[in-house]
């Protein structure tokens, strides 16, 4: 008969091996206190898109009119790039923090797809900006960089979104009674 503390036994209840149950704790227990800068992320991420379907409206606006405002554009992009740089910076420090809890392969993964999204998007942002800039923007007409615009923003919200859908997975990982501490 096996010795009822040999870690090799699974755990009757739960079906977890002890020893790897012993490492889901730590992991749940380092996700816990990560749970403010969660939070913080989320707060961050309601406000940028707040400011975005703000850019938005204006966009749907001014495309109406008719009238080009190639430099108010740029203006406006150039504002909305230095909150995403913000956002993103924070997100990167969260990454690093999450992938030091827990090194589990879909961290890995989120992480190292949202580090090339981010410098994706920011390039794209960055050569709106400076073609929105040029004494003759390369531009078709003002619509044409409103569409291009448009396309931007919904690059961004699908990022955004897959991320959101990453954290909502690992809360959920977080709240497996089965990883929890007891
Ligand atoms: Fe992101």
């Amino acid at each position: 008969m096996k010795n009822p503390n040999d870690s090799t036994l699974l755990n009757a209840e739960t079906g977890i091996d002890p020893a790897e149950d012993g490492v889901a704790k730590q992991e749940a227990l380092c996700l816990q206190s990560l749970a403010p800068l969660l939070q913080q992320w989320n707060d961050e991420h309601q406000d940028l898109s707040r400011s975005i379907r703000e850019t938005t409206l204006w966009l749907g606006q001014v495309s109406q009119r008719g009238i080009p405002r190639f430099g108010e554009l740029a203006a406006r992009l150039s504002l909305m790039r230095q909150r995403m740089k913000q956002h993103f910076d924070r997100e990167e420090v969260l990454g690093n923090d999450l992938q030091q809890a827990s090194d589990c392969l879909e961290v890995k993964t989120t992480r190292r797809r949202s580090v090339n999204d981010h410098q994706h998007l920011t390039q794209r942002i960055d050569d709106l900006i400076a073609r929105l800039s040029e004494l003759e923007p390369p531009f078709d007409s003002f619509q044409q960089a409103i569409d291009q615009v448009g396309l931007f923003v919904d690059a961004f919200e699908q990022h955004e979104e897959q991320e959101a859908q990453g954290l909502q997975w690992l809360t959920h990982y977080n709240s497996d009674p089965r990883r929890m501490p007891r």
